[in-house]
């Protein structure tokens, strides 16, 4: 199967932010991407996270993510929605998914591959984030040991999705508290084939071992920031 992936498309109804960040226009870039994919043959989308960016009021926040939403529904091919720091400041998780009317992230196996599905919107002391906001560096993975156990359940080959950074490679910033481990867990699992993330704008490409870790550049920041995930081939292509 071919499995469509972009991040952090932080679309708001403002022009610029932070410098660099175009997020009015991501509304049409996700259109392309979509129509990239299907073009594509893509049977699964993932969204790794940082989907809306905040508008100055809720009722803004929830027409933008409503705007983004029929974007993905419309097109016809699955999509699961990972919750970037952004979207976890700006909805509760409940809302997020009832908004979207599922897309929850739900492991499966696929051409013989796990997808695995992690989510660091957590802070160190395992409180989940809310709209009430908080240090977005402070990131965490709270199911860790479940989630180290999951890659020993079986002898199927894997590949994990997650919005914050487990690469060692990418500043210490990005990466949830307990990166090491994770990292440590998934690269002597013998299991993990590729780890796909978001959040890191730049984008990066590493390889320790066996295992391929790319990380998405940002659709905001970026033009065709786009991938097609190849199962049976294993390769990781960007749209250009
Ligand atoms: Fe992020």
């Amino acid at each position: 199967m071919k499995i469509g992936l972009f991040a952090d498309a932080h679309y708001s109804s403002q022009a610029l932010t932070c410098g660099t960040r175009r997020n009015s226009l991501s509304l049409e870039k996700l259109k392309a991407a979509y129509a990239f994919f299907a073009k594509q043959g893509c049977g699964l989308c993932v969204s790794l996270g940082d989907l809306i960016d905040k508008n100055g009021s809720h009722d803004e926040d929830v027409k933008r993510l409503k705007e983004v939403r029929d974007v993905i529904t419309s097109s016809g091919i699955e999509t699961v929605c990972l919750m970037g720091n952004h979207d976890a400041f700006t909805f509760g998780r409940e809302e997020y998914y009832r908004i979207f009317g599922g897309c929850e992230p739900v492991g499966r196996t696929i051409d013989g591959l796990q997808l695995i599905f992690a989510d660091a919107c957590y802070f160190g002391n395992g409180e989940r984030y809310t709209p009430a906001g908080g240090d977005w560096k402070d990131c965490f993975v709270p199911d860790e040991g479940a989630f180290l156990a999951s890659l020993g359940e079986s002898e199927t080959p894997a590949a994990v999705f997650l919005h914050h950074n487990i690469d060692p490679a990418l500043p210490e910033r990005y990466r949830p508290k307990n990166a090491d481990a994770l990292f440590r867990g998934i690269n002597e699992s013998g299991l993990v084939k590729a780890v796909f993330q978001g959040h890191y704008h730049p984008g990066a490409r590493t390889i320790y071992g066996d295992v391929l870790y790319v990380t998405l550049p940002a659709v905001c920041e970026h033009e065709n920031a786009y991938y097609v995930f190849d199962t049976k081939e294993f390769t990781v292509n960007p749209s250009v």
